[in-house]
């Protein structure tokens, strides 16, 4: 069909071009403020940013760096004030610290990057009339979780053999959480976060001679003499020649109450343990929650899990007591997807098959459900502390990076960014599928599945791929069937929301076109589907996250700008967001109409 008339609704925008340039561009007629960097004081006692002068306690009070998922929430009788909660998913120490070593870090060093991990949780407050957004430091609700907080460990798994250390023999007692990656909000108003790649953090894998543990170690990364920070040398938690258990106590999805700074974080074991990227919930027809999940390496899956419970509705402390036990109690599955076409029309370069699409049907697995595991050979412990190994087995679909993952609050469909996969298709890996159809994949897909009867519990569903990205010009791209040369290009989707009319915003990390990451929003319903407007680019070497669409207001966390090889403190990439001679620092921004407009009308 061809587009005639006006964009989309909540898209009527003049798009941004690609472009290189080392700042935040937004759409014509829009203005834009840092909300907050990294450093930013949030806590009482906290000082201000002086990159000379950094310790670990002023970073235990300050913003962390990275920011990547962000959640806000109202706050409760304080209207003109939200609640962010943003991730902070690793520490770039040569653009934090000026001489830096990576050969010889010091304990300061460690204790700052630990500190600045975790998560943020800040008030926001708009300044009347005037569009900015700006944090509220010292606010009873802020708060700072870093990477020595101490978390409860919840679920089938809690107290397992598999999770004790010698400083916690009773292997429910965590202290910290890394690399928190994607994240959700349930509907009972706590947070999620996914804990990704947590194998950089561990040390000694090599040496590890007990070819179980080995396996294990491997199967999730663990292999190298060092750490890339070297953290092991100062905690022996992060050497497994020493603490073989401790890495088994990252890679979970987290759960925070962020109204409660006093309540104690938790690790959820009924979600299985991954390379964690986010967990987005929805209901089942019956009301019981099911979280969406994806395990972000090349060749990994998506799973889902299913509670046995039933939410129960309102904010009275019996259903708050009754809402915190129901992600640890369900059934954990992975997807198979499986191609209507013949494999002989998968040839690799993503040429649409005969019937016009790429799409099929698909089953949930089961995995385990409380102690029961249905994966033969294995307990169901093993089933949640070595997922990866329990989803190889049961034949589960490999997929090309699973990255965010987003039901559509509309239609209940629900689409998973899958980011790349250079390898697909090279010697001994697995090759183009219906689901992954391209070979030496730059540019990532987003799949849309559909549960059978729209019901989130249900165990089949249908799928077909709504985008499969890349330079338009490129005839191995497709936008949901709209025509290419009216799209923005796009490549290497990773976080992902929804507007509130039902479109679709993808972030990209990545960008293989040669231009800067951004985001972007498309129509997912309608004649207008598949037309990708890109809204803003981002700065040098930034990936853009955490997207929150208003009605009158874009949030977006630019996570490392500047990140560049060769890049330090002293040859910066980058000077976003202050300009020349200061540090470029990750930050959240805020985009508004000028006029004061909703966005996209
Ligand atoms: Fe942290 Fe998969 O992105
Ligand atoms: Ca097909
Ligand atoms: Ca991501
Ligand atoms: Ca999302």
């Amino acid at each position: 069909a061809a587009a005639k008339g006006r964009a989309a609704r909540g898209l009527r925008f003049s798009p941004v071009a690609p472009n290189t340039e080392d700042a935040v561009v937004v759409a014509e007629g829009h203005d834009q403020n840092v909300v907050i960097r990294w450093g930013d004081p949030i806590l009482r006692g906290a000082p201000a940013f002086d990159p000379d002068r950094q310790s670990a306690k002023a970073q235990a009070g300050q913003f962390g760096y990275n920011n990547d998922y962000m959640a806000v929430l109202d706050v409760p009788g304080e209207r003109d004030h939200q609640l962010l909660v943003a991730n902070h998913e690793y520490t770039d120490e040569v653009l934090m610290f000026s001489g830096y070593d990576p050969e010889n870090p010091t304990r300061e060093q460690a204790e700052i990057g630990w500190a600045a991990h975790g998560l943020s949780v800040v008030v926001t407050a708009e300044e009347r009339g005037l569009g900015r957004l700006t944090a509220v430091p010292r606010h009873r609700l802020n708060r700072r979780i870093t990477a020595t907080t101490p978390f409860e460990v919840t679920g089938p798994a809690a107290g397992s053999e598999l999770l004790r250390t010698s400083a916690d023999p009773t292997g429910r007692r965590v202290l910290g959480t890394l690399n928190n990656c994607g994240g959700g909000i349930t509907p009972w108003g706590t947070v999620l976060s996914g804990e990704e790649n947590f194998n950089q953090y561990f040390a000694g894998g090599d040496a590890v001679t007990d070819p179980v543990t080995a396996a294990r170690l491997k199967r999730y990364g663990i292999t190298g003499a060092a750490s890339e920070r070297k953290w092991e040398r100062f905690d022996d938690r992060f050497d497994v020649t020493k603490e073989p258990n401790e890495t088994n106590r990252f890679g979970w999805v987290i759960e925070i109450d962020p109204f409660d700074p006093e309540s104690t974080p938790r690790k959820l074991t009924a979600l299985g343990r991954f390379k964690h990227e986010a967990a987005e919930p929805r209901l089942t027809t019956d009301g019981r929650p099911v979280l969406y999940m994806g395990d972000d390496e090349k060749f990994d899956y998506f799973y889902k899990f299913v509670s046995s419970k039933r939410m129960m509705k309102g904010n009275s402390r019996t259903a708050r007591e009754h809402n915190r036990t129901l992600l640890d109690e369900g059934t954990l599955y992975v997807a198979k997807f499986t191609g209507d076409s013949p494999a002989t029309e998968i040839d690799g370069s993503g040429k649409l098959p005969r019937d016009g699409e790429f799409d099929g049907a698909g089953e949930w697995i089961p995995l385990a459900s409380g102690d029961r595991s249905f994966v033969p050979g294995m307990t169901a412990e093993e089933v949640y502390v070595f997922t990866r190994i329990a989803a190889d087995k049961a034949g589960a679909t490999k997929m090309d990076r699973p990255e965010d993952v987003e039901p559509s609050p509309r239609t209940g469909r629900v689409y998973i960014a899958l980011t790349n996969n250079t390898d697909r298709g090279k010697a001994g890996k697995a090759p183009a599928d219906e689901a992954n159809p391209r070979n030496a994949n730059k540019h990532g897909q987003i799949l849309e599945l559909t549960e059978r009867w729209n019901n989130a519990g249900s165990t089949r569903f249908t799928w077909r791929l709504f985008l499969v990205c890349g330079d338009p010009e490129d005839p191995g791209t497709y936008f949901g069937g709209f025509p290419k040369d009216q799209v923005s290009p796009i490549s290497c989707p990773d976080n992902i929301t929804f507007d509130a009319y039902g479109n679709l915003w993808i972030s990209t990390d990545g960008n293989a076109l040669g231009s800067h990451d951004g985001l972007f929003g498309v129509a997912t319903s309608g004649s207008r589907r598949g037309e990708v407007k890109q809204f803003l680019t981002v700065p040098t070497g930034a990936e853009t996250c955490g997207p929150i669409v208003q009605e009158r207001r874009v949030l977006v966390a630019v996570q490392h700008p500047g990140e560049k090889d060769g890049a330090s403190v002293e040859k910066p990439a980058s000077t976003w967001p202050d300009g020349p001679g200061k540090l470029t620092r990750p930050s959240v921004i805020s985009v508004w109409r000028r006029d004061g407009g909703t966005i996209g009308a």
